[in-house]
């Protein structure tokens, strides 16, 4: 017998490195994904397998190795998370397969580990609900890959819901559906442009961002010690301590107190149904991570600034976490296909390098079964890596 889960990949649309501060995020799961499907079998062993990679990987149940630094430690730490907590799935083979663009700041290791939680526990014959398994696999990632990642990409890929954006408050998990296919927002694709400049989070400059955000953050909280953490701070609060902390934590520090901000203004823009706004706040997001939280890079600047040119473009920036990765932006949906189009020319004549684009619609978050998530519509959308 075997069980099958599909769980996606994501975009944010806004709310950049507040995630593990207490802050706001507002991601919505995209059409690509990765599917996992476990088998009985009766060697005794755990087997892990993948369709986009060549290695296979083959344990006891009582194996307890270091990481192998492969993709099979995304499927591996969530197997590790689940006996921790005393649930020994049987002998098995997990098969993952999908199209999620790798190493692009689109989640795929989340959309990996979400899948294989949801397959192991049915083999288990076991169920979570789905914000434990959102913290589940972020532990996965955190404990055994060792990226020290925050909730947002596991949680919406646990949690999306076809036709809106997820407002999360990281503090405690509580969020809304904001609906992303109404009214003026209806008449707007989101147009991601993958740079193909290739990043992961467990290498070094997320981890240091990391550090010195959470050494301004420790200096605001010797002063106000009511405070939790960066998401209680005021702009004002953290203006009188910008001589208390070396400069580099007070610019990291300035990005997460504005970029929350702007999650809840993004929040009313997309409320009242006004592109423009949202657009605008976008775009001023992006000049926030390329100066002060500084994880832009000179080719996805390039993606930003031209888009901005396009007609049709509402805004633009930086997604995910950064140092290469992908854009998003919101676009007229009658001119998507032009400013596609358009920004790939740009690119290519720019750089000599081809940048794919993906329409997206807001897709569901992980679901039994095969299927693929809704495909957008346009030229690569059905791209698969
Ligand atoms: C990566 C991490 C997330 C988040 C973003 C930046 O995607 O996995 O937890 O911190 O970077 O917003």
């Amino acid at each position: 017998m075997s069980l099958t889960f599909t769980a996606p990949g994501r975009v944010n649309l806004i709310g950049e490195h507040t995630d593990y501060t207490g802050g706001f995020v507002m991601p919505v799961a995209i059409q690509f994904a990765t599917t996992a499907t476990v088998s009985n079998c009766d060697d005794g062993l755990y087997t892990f397998a993948s369709d986009r990679f060549e290695n296979t990987r083959t344990m006891k149940p009582d194996d307890r190795s270091t990481k192998a630094g492969d993709w099979s430690d995304y499927p591996v730490g969530v197997l590790r998370e689940l006996q921790s907590l005393g649930i020994v799935p049987p002998p098995f083979v997990l098969r993952l397969s999908g199209n999620v663009p790798l190493s692009a700041g689109l989640s795929s290791s989340a959309s990996i580990e979400v899948a294989t939680a949801m397959a192991l526990l049915a083999h288990a014959g076991t169920a979570m609900a789905p914000q434990a398994i959102a913290r589940l696999c972020q532990r996965a990632e955190n404990n055994y890959v060792g990226s020290p990642c925050g909730i947002m990409d596991q949680f919406i890929a646990t949690l999306g819901s076809a036709g809106s954006a997820l407002l999360l408050n990281t503090r405690n998990l509580s969020y809304d559906l904001l609906p992303q296919n109404k009214g003026p927002l209806g008449n707007c694709r989101i147009v991601v442009a993958n740079s193909g400049v290739m990043h992961s989070n467990a290498s070094g400059d997320y981890g240091l961002r990391r550090r010195e955000l959470e050494a301004g953050q420790n200096v605001l909280l010797r002063r106000w010690p009511y405070l939790r953490d960066l998401g209680d701070v005021t702009i004002e609060q953290l203006a009188s301590c910008e001589r208390d902390m070396p400069s580099e934590s007070f610019r990291r520090c300035s990005h997460v107190v504005s970029e929350n901000h702007r999650v809840q203004e993004a929040c009313e823009a997309m409320i009242a149904g006004n592109p423009k706004r949202l657009g605008a706040i976008m775009t001023e997001a992006h000049a926030s991570e390329r100066d002060d939280f500084e994880c832009s890079c000179e080719e996805i600047d390039f993606l930003v600034s031209t888009a901005l040119e396009l007609d049709g473009c509402y805004g633009a920036r930086l997604t995910g976490g950064g140092f290469g990765g992908c854009t998003v932006n919101l676009v007229e949906a009658t001119k998507a296909q032009a400013f596609a189009n358009a920004l790939k020319d740009a690119y290519r004549t720019r750089f000599q390098l081809e940048a794919e684009t993906y329409l997206c619609e807001a897709a569901d978050g992980a679901v039994a079964g095969a299927q693929r998530h809704k495909p957008g519509r346009g030229a690569d959308d059905d791209a698969s890596i």
